[in-house]
């Protein structure tokens, strides 16, 4: 049976094995996966022996995203400009792939699941580490009217504005100047809600009918989202369909095939409403 994992520190909180298997279930695949708790330190040998042992293909989720892009001999480009792959292929050539899925899976979630168009749309992108990274390209190849990226680190955001240099629709702002806005889209992707935190949005941020996406995802409602619920009528969503999306596009790298995604969608919802850790 061909093998695939999800390897991260932590990791047994992740969903992926849940979702996988109910491709491989869907789709007829007869394939393992399961979760392997790897820390940075391990990641050459740890995914080596994977490999070595018939493994065909990885997730990677924290602290390891970095790290498996430059374990790759082949890289795609989004996962080379993100400088992170969350998927690694174990072709049959020996050589191994590099790909970021999670760019696609935000984008796929925001305009097909949630029918959100980006074109021409103002776009807040809250945080500019390793998730704001994977993400900007891609949203940016959807022709917004301008992307701001406001990070309380104002350094990191300006960094990232000029690695991606797309002239006066990319920006960056101070994290005070988020309550000044006006956006179509707001995207939270830091990890303020892990630890409690709040962001200071307010109700200018959003324009009438604004979409608020947090690319976290909780049993609750995540602290931004009921925080920009409160401020304002928005569309709050948070990143339960984000995360099927990019494991669908891995399991197509692997597979050939895309499975469908409502109906797992609808089963992680499920599984994350009775609370059952799987
Ligand atoms: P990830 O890979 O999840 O993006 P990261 O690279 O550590 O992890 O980045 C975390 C992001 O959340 C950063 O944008 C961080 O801001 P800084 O660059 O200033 O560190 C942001 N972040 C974390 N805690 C935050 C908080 N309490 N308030 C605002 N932003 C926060």
């Amino acid at each position: 049976m061909d093998r695939y994992a999800v390897a991260g520190h932590p990791v047994s909180h992740s969903r992926s094995p849940f979702i996988h298997r109910l491709f491989a279930a869907q789709t007829g695949q007869a394939l393992s996966y399961d979760a392997l708790d790897v820390p940075a330190g391990d990641f050459t040998i740890a995914v080596t022996a994977f490999r070595d042992a018939g493994g065909r293909g990885m997730n990677l989720t924290l602290p390891l995203k970095e790290l498996a892009c430059g374990f790759a001999d082949v890289r795609s480009d989004r996962a080379a400009l993100a400088g992170a792959a969350n998927t690694l292929h174990f072709r049959e050539d020996g050589r191994v792939y590099a790909d970021n899925t999670d760019g696609l899976g935000l984008i796929r979630d925001l305009t097909v699941n949630l029918g959100v168009s980006l074109a021409g749309r103002r776009i807040l992108l809250i945080g500019a580490g390793g998730a704001a990274r994977g993400v900007l390209a891609p949203l940016l190849d959807e022709m917004p009217q301008r992307l701001i990226i406001a990070n309380r680190t104002r350094a990191r955001a300006e960094q990232l504005c000029s690695e991606f240099h797309r002239g006066a629709i990319l920006a960056s702002i101070a994290l005070e100047e988020i309550g000044q806005g006006q956006f179509d889209v707001v995207i939270n992707a830091t990890s303020a809600s892990l630890q409690g935190q709040s962001l200071p949005i307010g109700e200018r941020t959003f324009a009438t009918g604004a979409c608020c996406y947090d690319m976290l995802y909780s049993k609750q409602p995540t602290a931004f989202l009921k925080l920009a619920g409160e401020l304002a009528e928005v569309r709050g969503c948070d990143g339960r369909g984000m995360l099927v999306e990019q494991a669908a596009e891995a399991f197509k790298i692997w597979r050939g095939m895309r499975p469908l995604t409502g109906p797992v969608i609808t089963a992680l919802s499920r599984l994350l409403a009775e609370g059952n850790a799987r």
